[in-house]
């Protein structure tokens, strides 16, 4: 059984956001009610590093990790890292109240195939008593998590290559609720009551999270991204994906670029995210309506994005500003921050579990 993979908070960690275009570093420290950035690095990924959520190749993650920690200057060695795709599996399940915690353990992995879909020695299993099942008081309802074993070596073993340590393994969702009490300032209501889509536009995956009252209600991954808008710009203008990758974050495109391209690409992005919340709707009898909509992840750095999707999708809608209630050391270089926010949401996530009760 592996501790950490629902584990408890620790003291000062890194939040390590593994993804398919980069890797992200961050670091809070908490006085009181105020969180403050201590240290933050994102570095750029080969291509084909990371896949679908997998490590394809740990050794250059490994190497991405070690400049992102000497470039944010950091000593803490203790990471928050988070698994997160197909292989990764969460359940609520019913056990007798009764047990221990030792006998709830050997029950499960003796019923794991029962929930697991794959052998027991593939994966991790980790689990925790939510609290006493509802209509049942001789049961208590266990989240029950799983991950395939190879998806976690191989982050430790990029990990390893960089010298630090996994504390918390954690699951990118998850991760993801947590960090969305840091955009409690942009909600309405401070997002009580509300519903509120989160949409991660990250380089491969749009990943849109639909949030009540802050917690999740609905997730869906797309397989549609940034990446695209890469290879549109590659193709229209004879480009290699370096030059476009730089000349879409710079912003020196030809004048046709907008109106031709990438008027195209938030046109289909829009779609994309409608179809989201139309599935959303048709799986939910309780919920009619999202009340905000904020968009997260590196495309929601595109200029005026909230405006235009905004007039697509005929919901209120902002751009995710985590750390505009937080203050920031001059290392972790403010003015290069503000222009990532909105991609770190899954860092900052994994960043709060230095502070974090076990979760639940
Ligand atoms: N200023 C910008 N303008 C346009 N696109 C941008 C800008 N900044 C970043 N991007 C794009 O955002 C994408 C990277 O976003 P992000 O860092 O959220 O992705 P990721 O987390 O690595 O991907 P995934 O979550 O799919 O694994 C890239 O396609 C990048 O080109
Ligand atoms: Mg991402």
């Amino acid at each position: 059984m592996l501790e950490s993979l629902l584990g408890g908070g620790t003291k000062a960690l890194v939040g390590l956001d593994i993804s398919s275009s980069s890797v992200k570093l961050l670091e809070l420290s908490r006085k009181g009610d105020k969180y403050h950035v201590e240290a933050y690095a994102c570095e750029p990924l080969p291509p084909a590093a990371v896949n679908e959520k997998q490590i394809a190749d740990p050794a250059a993650v490994g190497d991405a990790i070690q400049k992102a920690l000497s470039r944010a200057g950091t000593r803490t060695r203790a990471a928050a890292i988070a698994v997160a795709g197909a292989s990764v599996i969460t359940k609520i399940i019913q056990m007798p109240a009764t047990l221990s915690d030792g006998e709830m353990e050997e029950q499960i992995k003796v019923e794991a195939d029962q929930y697991i879909p794959y052998p027991i020695d593939e994966v991790n299993v980790d689990f925790q008593v939510v609290g006493p099942t509802e209509k049942d008081p001789n049961t208590v309802d266990v989240l029950l998590a799983a991950c395939r074993k190879e998806q976690i070596e191989q982050r430790l073993a990029a990990l390893e290559i960089a010298n630090l340590h996994a504390k918390v393994v954690d699951i990118e969702t998850y991760a993801l609720e947590n960090a969305c009490q840091f955009l409690r300032h942009q909600m309405p209501d401070r997002g009580e009551k509300k519903t509120i889509a989160v949409v991660d536009m990250g380089a491969s995956v749009t990943a849109v999270t639909i949030l009540h009252d802050l917690k999740t209600i609905y997730t869906r991954d797309q397989a549609f991204g940034g990446k695209q808008l890469t290879e549109d710009i590659m193709r229209h203008y004879g480009m290699s994906l370096d030059e476009a990758n730089k000349a879409k974050r710079q912003g020196n495109l030809p004048e046709n670029y907008e109106g031709e391209v990438l008027a195209h690409f938030l046109a289909d992005m829009a779609q994309q995210i409608d179809r989201s919340l139309q599935f959303f709707f048709s799986a939910s009898t309780q919920y009619t309506q999202i009340d905000q909509v904020v968009l997260a992840g590196g495309c929601a750095h595109i200029a005026n994005v909230d405006r235009i999707m905004q007039e697509r999708l005929k919901i209120p809608t902002v751009v995710a500003r985590p750390f505009a209630e937080m203050s920031i050391a001059a290392r972790a270089k403010p003015q290069q921050l503000a222009k990532e926010e909105a991609s770190l949401l899954i860092a900052c996530g994994l960043a709060f579990r230095a502070f974090d009760e076990p979760r639940v």
